[in-house]
């Protein structure tokens, strides 16, 4: 059944285009946190065990609503490891001994990135006449200026 919410079929198509790579993104941001939660060691272990394990919970919650975003504009969510890994544009982290310094810099890195796409996003989407993407874009792109900025924290 179409849509009829004053978005055309292009412009739903163009939208949920965009959500998806940013779904593949927050998989990869997602498994990389995790791997960082698990892999930690150290006098800090059990800090930086937790707070890796809030950047994960936080990350798994917002892969959802973009999820659920795409499906409420009539689209398909991605869903598959293969598909992220084709649509994402982050690096998985495929190495075996990572120093933490270096842990809390590759999740700046990627959230920082994540960060300036999202705010190209909400321009398109600006551009395109969906409000409600756009906020919801805003809301998403703020949640992650938070978490880089505790990262940013921990190497200041
Ligand atoms: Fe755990």
């Amino acid at each position: 059944m179409k849509l009829n919410i004053g978005l055309d079929q292009d412009t739903l198509k163009q939208v949920n285009e965009l959500l998806n790579a940013l779904l593949a993104d927050q998989h990869v941001l997602y498994i990389k946190t995790r791997k960082y939660h698990w892999n930690v060691s150290g006098p800090s272990f059990l800090e930086y065990h937790e707070f890796f394990e809030k950047q994960y919970t936080q990350l798994e919650a917002a892969i959802d609503e973009v999820a659920e975003r795409i499906r409420t504009l009539g689209g398909r969510p991605v869903s598959t490891m293969e598909d992220f890994l084709k649509l994402t544009s982050l690096k998985e982290d495929k190495s075996d001994e990572i120093k933490t310094p270096d842990m809390f810099k590759r999740l700046l890195d990627d959230h920082e990135q994540s960060i300036r796409e999202l705010r190209e996003d909400v321009s398109k989407c600006e551009e395109l006449e969906d409000a409600g993407t756009a906020d919801f874009l805003t809301n998403l792109m703020e949640d992650h200026e938070k978490m880089a900025w505790m990262l940013r924290k921990y190497l200041s």
